[in-house]
């Protein structure tokens, strides 16, 4: 949103085209890639186009989630091996997916090459789909960065843990300062119980107003898209390698999943983005 997306990205007037949504963390392991799967069948039970990007290219863990072992992913794509329909799979929640697979660690690093590869992507993506999520690997490194430059908008996944909050602090600090971020959207997952996330939203926007501002001085707001309680149907689903949204949608933490896909909706009706 406050990001210039690349020139080749830009619609035509009155093409529809996708909202990018980068979905990170500071901390590793809070649960991005769960959020993302299970966001992504939610709003495609909603009737959208949608498709997830694994862009974690250095440790890609999404087609383990969606039980998916592809012949063809991004790498290829890369190389020039495959074309980017050749590449992208139908997962199990309805949505499409782009998967990293395990080849990409030399796309680890912020090289002109991966830049341009993933812009090329993105920008083709766009005028084919409703929402685009793009899955980042956590931290802070050139390469989420520059995945996350490519997105309208952001959702940081944080839990109500203190090192989690600290990383997700830092990553809000950065965003704000390097891509001018004025609103951020916040995912509290694996809370003890649905509300926690309202004040973990509050005590870290108290944090934000006071040190975090955009290099022209503007606020920064947070902006709670929901919580998702801890709730041991997550790893159940995914023993089962199923997805959680799909074969147990009636447990607390599906049901939450289906809430923050709601208010993504609300924050980027399709229609506007047409
Ligand atoms: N709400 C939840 N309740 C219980 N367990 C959860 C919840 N959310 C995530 N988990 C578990 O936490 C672990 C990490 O989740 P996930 O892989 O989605 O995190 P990630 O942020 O994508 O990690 P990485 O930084 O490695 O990419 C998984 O085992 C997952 O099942
Ligand atoms: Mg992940």
């Amino acid at each position: 949103m406050n990001t210039p997306t690349t020139t080749s990205s830009l619609p035509l007037p009155g093409t529809r085209r996708a909202w990018v949504l980068a979905v990170t963390s500071g901390k590793g392991g809070v649960g991005k890639t769960f959020v993302s799967a299970n966001t992504a069948a939610a709003l495609a039970r909603r009737g959208h186009r949608v498709l997830v990007l694994d862009a974690d290219l250095g440790l890609a863990n999404l087609d383990v989630v969606l039980n998916l072992h592809p012949k063809i992913t991004l790498h290829d794509v890369f190389t020039g091996k495959a074309t980017l329909d050749e590449a992208v799979l139908k997962a199990p929640g309805g949505f499409s997916v782009l998967l990293a697979g395990s080849g990409l660690v030399e796309y680890s690093r912020l090289t002109p090459e991966v830049r341009e590869q993933l812009q090329r992507v993105v920008a083709t993506l766009i005028p084919r789909y409703d929402y685009v999520l793009l899955d980042t690997g956590a931290g802070i490194s050139d390469v989420v960065l520059y995945a996350i430059s490519l997105a309208d908008d952001v959702l940081v996944v944080a839990t109500p843990e203190p090192t989690s909050l600290t990383d997700a602090y830092a990553t809000i600090k950065v965003l704000a300062t390097q891509q001018r971020r004025r609103l951020l959207h916040l995912a509290v997952n694996q809370v003890a119980k649905l509300g926690d996330g309202k004040v973990v939203a509050q005590q870290l926007q108290q944090v934000v107003d006071r040190f975090v501002s955009t290099p022209q001085g503007e606020a920064v707001k947070l902006s709670l898209a929901g919580d998702i309680p801890s709730d041991p149907s997550v790893r159940e689903a995914l023993q089962r390698r199923q997805l959680l949204f799909e074969a147990l949608p009636g447990t607390a933490a599906a049901q939450a999943i289906a809430q923050l896909a709601t208010r993504i909706e609300a924050a980027a009706p399709v229609s506007a983005t047409a």
